[in-house]
């Protein structure tokens, strides 16, 4: 199959696609190859993601998947209805729960929705609360508000629990930037740091296409501390 079939996502079409050189082919491909880098920590720390991973935004490519976790159960939580269809389609499996919630509504009755759909499962798992062993987010900081989002997951996360991050400052499709993402690098891991998250490793990338990409991409690996 060539690219531009791969890349042409329900919802979001190559051809004439509104977001012009944000998101044509080449921009996809430099998506994907960005999320990738994420790769080497999720497999260096694999043991330790536990039974229960959360998935953040994966779009049509997630980087947790039952394929490379097969004895771990997957959420997803996602704000993109074609993306939960897509999951649900391509993973028919028990052990994948994706979940459709806004991450800019983490308050009030939206954000109850989101817990009590969640926690339904754990309720199958015989787990009274929600508690992820570990929680993957891969560009997607630049759509929210980061800082409340690390604040509220820390209810969900197990002490200890694993947190991965990939963000590249003011790097997506602008057209969506929350004005409560990251500033700055070291805004970020200020950020971490202060909501709760011990960072076990720390690595800055120089971006490999300054046009597209004009700063440094952040990835992150921190355990989540006592409250
Ligand atoms: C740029 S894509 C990242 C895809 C992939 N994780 C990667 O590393 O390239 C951003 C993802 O975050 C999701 N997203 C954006 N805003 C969101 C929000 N407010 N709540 C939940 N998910 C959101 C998008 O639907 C998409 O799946």
């Amino acid at each position: 199959m060539n690219d531009s079939k791969i890349l042409n996502w329900p919802g979001w079409p190559v051809k004439n696609n509104p977001y012009g050189e944000d998101f044509d082919l080449a921009a996809r491909k430099r998506m994907l190859a960005g999320s990738q880098m994420l790769f080497p920590f999720i497999q260096k720390y694999k043991k330790d993601l536990g039974n229960v991973i959360l998935e953040v935004g994966p779009f049509f490519n997630p980087l947790i998947t039952p394929k490379d976790f097969p004895n771990s159960k997957i959420f997803y939580w996602e704000n993109d209805h074609h993306v939960i269809k897509y999951l649900k389609n391509s993973y028919p499996n028990k052990n994948v729960y994706p979940i459709y919630c806004d991450l800019n509504k983490i308050e009030g009755n939206s954000f109850l929705k989101l817990k009590l759909e969640t926690q339904i499962f754990f309720k199958e798992f015989k787990l009274h609360k929600i508690s992820f062993d570990s929680v993957v987010i891969s560009h997607v900081f630049n759509y929210i508000d980061y800082k409340l989002f690390l604040m509220v997951l820390k209810d969900f996360i197990k002490k200890d629990g694993l947190l991965l991050i990939n963000n590249v400052i003011d790097y997506g499709l602008p057209a969506f930037f929350s004005e409560k993402r990251p500033k700055s690098i070291p805004d970020t891991i200020k950020t971490i740091k202060k909501t709760g998250y011990n960072i076990l490793e720390q690595k800055i990338f120089e971006s490999p296409d300054k046009r597209h990409q004009k700063n440094n991409r952040l990835i992150v690996v921190a355990r989540s501390n006592e409250k």
